[in-house]
């Protein structure tokens, strides 16, 4: 049995005081330490806050992106290190606005999956097709480029999956539009038979979640699907309340009610 994770992208969002309310009022909703595991992928200037708040229990955080070097005259970046030094267990990789309005291409999202796992961070790494991708009926093909680019450094059979994959198809981020839970479910189970193509070990292992517009409403019947691990939540991670029902619709999941 695979956990389930919820996890939340609060993108360019948010100041020290709402990062301080928002984690607050998700350890006092008492979901965590109960699985599902959360983490919380705060802008960098919040990170420390956010440690601040949640340092000791089981809620967790990330980056919501790094570079590729360890140190270095790179102005303007952040290393794997120095997300480390702030608790961080996770961080984002590849995700579509990085790939679209940073021309992030699956080349360095290798380079940052490689250099995330260096430093001893988990890449939770986005995978999704645009919409005209979609609509030309090239989601499979795009999924396959965006899954091998990254399987040199996908972990070997008998390990723990080293990597987490959040499949977010881009025409569904921030419009409403969700995948419905078959059809997402369809798209999971290919991403899988990608990765068990390379190891059917892993394959079992690896947490796939999904992302694009996930909210309290259609949270719980997503995450039942069997290839769905959770959900990477944006919008609807800035509201405390929101989230927390998300989270909850998670932990129903698992207790099978
Ligand atoms: P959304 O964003 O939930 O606002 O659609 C998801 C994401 O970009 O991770």
């Amino acid at each position: 049995m695979r956990a389930i994770m919820v996890a939340g992208n609060w993108k360019m969002n948010g100041l020290n005081a709402d990062a301080e309310h928002l984690t607050q009022a998700i350890i006092d909703a008492g979901l965590v330490p109960a699985s599902p595991e959360v983490v919380l992928f705060p802008p960098f200037t919040l990170l420390t806050t956010v440690q601040q708040v949640a340092k000791g229990g089981s809620l967790r955080w990330g980056g919501q992106n790094l570079f590729w070097e360890a140190h270095g005259a790179y102005t303007g970046e952040i290393s794997g290190a120095m997300l480390r030094d702030t608790g961080c267990r996770y961080v984002l990789v590849g995700h579509s606005e990085r790939r679209q309005i940073f021309q992030e291409s699956d080349e360095i999202v290798l380079r940052k999956v490689k250099a995330a796992l260096h430093s001893g961070l988990v890449p939770m790494v986005c995978i999704g097709e645009t919409e005209q991708e979609y609509l030309e009926g090239r989601t499979q093909e795009v999924l396959r480029r965006q899954v091998e680019a990254i399987l040199p450094a996908l972990g070997s059979a008998g390990q723990q999956a080293n990597l987490i994959l959040a499949y977010e198809p881009v025409w569904a981020i921030g419009t409403g539009k969700t995948a419905s839970p078959a059809q997402a479910q369809e798209v999971h189970a290919f991403v899988r038979s990608l990765i068990a193509a390379k190891s059917p070990d892993i394959a079992r292992k690896i947490l796939i979640l999904y992302g694009g517009s996930v909210k309290a409403s259609n949270a719980k019947a997503l995450f039942a699907e069997p290839d769905i691990d959770g959900g990477l939540v944006g919008g609807a991670s800035l509201q405390a309340a929101e989230f927390i029902q998300i989270c909850q619709a998670a932990h129903a999941v698992i207790r099978g009610l």
